[in-house]
């Protein structure tokens, strides 16, 4: 996949709720492969940023898969680990805010408060469950993936706080942004 499969905002499909996957087989697999493929591709056409994590929805697919980087901090390294029907089954540690973007919400960031400990359930590539225990930025992706799969996008969780809504200028620095216009033009919130 490309990055043209990636949908994003005001697509309705967002706000959707992901079916759990049953059986993981090749079918499931292959629609890892191209959630990889379609990250990878999008990250190659952005100089500041990287695909830090994807959701199946975000390339269409009603289905509770997402997709987390390895590393954040090396961008030679583009493994992904693949998360099949992911809960948090513990919110531990405080809410702290912090930067978040998204594949899906075009040129809009913003500081979104998240817990800073989780613990994770999960079933991997061969259908075998996981449970691990996740902090810091790593804990922050799993939760905005984890909504990405209930039908929710981080701007919802700061629908009210124009503050809170940041953007790329050209050198990759995060600036306060227009409130007004990125939701107007944007189209971000359904009514
Ligand atoms: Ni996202």
């Amino acid at each position: 996949m490309k990055k043209e499969d990636i949908i994003f905002l005001p697509n309705p499909h967002l706000r959707e709720k992901s079916r759990k996957i049953h059986v993981v087989n090749d079918t499931t697999r292959a629609a890892i492969d191209d959630m990889v493929s379609a990250a990878i591709d999008w990250e190659d056409s952005r100089p500041h940023e990287i695909s830090a994590a994807l959701a199946a929805v975000q390339v269409d697919k009603l289905e509770r898969i997402v997709i987390i980087r390895t590393d954040f901090d090396n961008k030679e390294n583009r493994d992904f680990t693949a998360l099949i029907n992911p809960e948090i089954v513990k919110y531990e540690g405080e809410i702290l805010e912090d930067f978040e973007g998204c594949l899906s919400v075009k040129n809009v960031y913003g500081k979104v408060p998240r817990h800073s400990k989780i613990r994770v359930k999960a079933l991997d590539i061969d259908g075998k469950q996981v449970r691990f225990k996740a902090e810091g930025f790593l804990a922050r992706v799993i939760q905005h993936e984890i909504d990405h799969t209930k039908g929710i996008v981080f701007v919802d969780h700061i629908r009210d706080i124009p503050e809170a809504f940041f953007e790329l200028d050209d050198s990759g620095e995060l600036k306060p942004t227009d409130y007004d216009k990125v939701v107007n033009e944007g189209h971000l919130y359904d009514d």
